[in-house]
């Protein structure tokens, strides 16, 4: 793109009317907030205004998520922040993924035959991996942030304690997943009330997860993996033939990374490496479409999106053979994102045409379909940025509540390969680097992002979405970069995803018009409907003026709230 084109598409990226999108971006001078909840949200906005800065907010918003939005906020799972800090132009990860207890080996999953167990992986205690958001979010605090512990956690603790009004939004999440939550007794009695499921405005108070809020602001993290509520936790797995032990919880430790880098068309692209596989599979995809005039061919041309699904299906590919947990298997991610690389890939595209998956009989992922993660976007006042994404797995996660702790408990062991070649929940094909090792952690595709020029944090974003995750983000910075679209106008645009195998281009109800449709199958692409794919949160800025513009995915209930 020429300097004239990359003005104009950034110039419309500021705009504050609505257009296309389903709203105009929220616009605020100082600070802002996009999440999933509005009433998170708004926690982190009063903390920015209080002159907390952009961890601070995100810690506490991490937290508020665990009372408002438990089908994916939590402290019984994991996740991984991307922090921007202004005043060196360093960026940060803390991966606090979760870690396969001690006990865990590569065919714990597998009967004698070979066969996968079903569900062993995705519901109950077997399918729950060590926690690590407590650990995350305290280490964060503590390296990061300004506040104490406790400070951070207040306005959660009171969203448990007094309860807060069920969304639409939320109460009918709780009703579709009354089968799971329904089996599990404490999973039913607190969020399923009994039988007798939350309606819209009534109250959701949750007492014991406000003593175990309250009991990680007295003792911090250590509350959470040595003191009452591990004994709790290890409890609940030993009465139920879960794996993890005290000492898995006393061993657990969040870890600085450094993120992966690269550029696309002249912004420098920040995102999360292993043992997330969204950054480095992101890259691999921008760097293939780089050169091509995608502006020209429009956003949802058929050509355009041939191009995007061959460069999806290639890089999901390299996903599958090459990604797992580079503290236990080697990653060439130098080799995975250079732009050499990507022009080979490239050159293997047939402009015209579909290129085939391996010959691989696909599973049908589609009737497990349930991603649950969310993402939240924060900036401050100074420019100090957080990508935040954290995640159960499944909605619910596995389905199990601690007894005596009101939390819900992770299945984020389906995230590693229980056989190679069987499809996961999401039906992907994963392989040797993302076995199962005890201590390991899962190979994940979350995608906390930003685009950078300058020095200075552009866009924050992020999605749930299991692998759809590192889609949605490819393509909102497309719309963004290449298509000049607002934040909102970005976050709003239908998406398509292609993962390799199933050899299957998804795409979001009613979103490709015929002609379309028909131009993608005659070049060779079988097309299949999923539902709506993610939950983006974003946030652009706008540096010659300071005018923060937030987006939130009309998929979900989110907002955006700035000062
Ligand atoms: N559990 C979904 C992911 O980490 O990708």
């Amino acid at each position: 793109m020429g300097k004239t084109a990359l003005a104009l598409a950034v110039a419309s990226c500021l705009a504050s009317y609505a257009g296309g999108a389903s709203r105009a971006p929220v616009r605020a001078q100082h600070g802002m907030v996009a999440s999933t909840s509005e009433i998170a949200s708004q926690v982190g906005v009063d903390i920015l205004k209080r002159g907390g800065n952009a961890v601070d907010a995100a810690v506490a918003v991490a937290f508020a998520l665990v009372v408002t939005y438990p089908s994916a906020g939590n402290l019984g799972g994991g996740g991984f922040m991307l922090i921007h800090r202004s005043a060196t132009g360093e960026e940060i990860t803390i991966d606090y993924r979760e870690r396969a207890p001690g006990r865990a080996h590569r065919d714990m999953y597998v009967d004698g035959e070979g066969r996968v167990a079903p569900e062993k992986s995705t519901v109950g205690h077997l399918a729950v991996a060590v926690p690590g958001t407590p650990a995350g979010l305290a280490m964060a605090l503590e390296k990061y942030g300004t506040l104490k512990l406790e400070e951070a956690l207040q306005p959660a603790i009171e969203l448990a304690e007094k309860g807060f009004p069920v969304s639409t939004f939320l109460s009918d999440s709780l009703k579709r997943n009354e089968s799971r939550l329904g089996r599990f007794p404490e999973s039913r009695r607190i969020f399923l009330r009994g039988g007798k499921p939350y309606e819209p405005g009534e109250l959701l108070v949750q007492k014991e997860l406000a003593e175990t809020l309250k009991k990680i602001a007295r003792g911090g993290p250590k509350a959470f993996y040595e003191g009452k509520i591990a004994r709790l936790i290890v409890n609940e797995m030993k009465s139920h033939g879960g794996w993890i032990a005290l000492e898995d919880l006393k061993d657990y430790r969040p870890v600085l990374r450094p993120p992966v880098r690269g550029t696309y068309r002249g912004y420098e692209v920040v995102s999360m490496g292993p043992p997330s596989s969204g950054g480095i599979v992101l890259l691999q995809m921008l760097n293939q479409v780089e050169p091509f005039p995608l502006k020209e061919l429009g956003p949802h041309s058929s050509k355009t999106l041939h191009l995007l699904a061959e460069a999806m299906r290639r890089a999901f590919a390299d996903r599958a053979r090459y990604l797992g947990d580079a503290d236990y298997v080697k990653v060439p991610v130098k080799g995975l994102i250079s732009k050499p690389y990507a022009r080979k890939m490239r050159e293997t595209f047939n402009g015209e045409y579909a290129s085939s998956s391996l010959e691989v009989g696909p599973g049908d992922p589609f009737p497990y379909e349930s991603e649950e993660t969310t993402h939240f976007s924060v900036v401050d006042k100074d420019g100090n940025a957080v990508a935040n994404t954290y995640t159960l797995n499944d909605s619910y996660g596995s389905g199990v509540t601690v007894r005596g702790a009101g939390f819900l408990l992770n299945n984020e062991m389906d995230d590693f390969t229980s056989a190679p070649g069987v499809p996961n929940m999401y039906g992907l094909i994963q392989g040797e680097a993302n076995s199962i090792q005890g201590g390991k952690r899962p190979l994940s595709a979350m995608t906390p992002t930003f685009l950078k020029k300058d020095g200075k944090v552009l866009l924050i974003v992020g999605s749930p979405g299991g692998p759809t995750i590192i889609n949605t983000v490819f393509q909102i910075i497309l719309n963004v970069v290449n298509h000049g679209m607002s934040i909102q106008e970005a976050v709003d645009a239908p998406r398509i995803h292609h993962q390799w195998l199933p050899d299957v281009l998804q795409v979001e109800p009613r979103s490709l018009v015929k002609d379309v449709e028909l131009a993608l199958r005659s070049r060779g692409h079988q097309i299949r409907e999923r539902g709506f794919m993610g939950d983006a949160q974003g946030i652009w800025i706008d540096w010659a003026t300071g005018i923060r513009y937030g987006g939130s995915d009309p998929r979900q209930d989110g907002r955006p709230i700035g000062y």
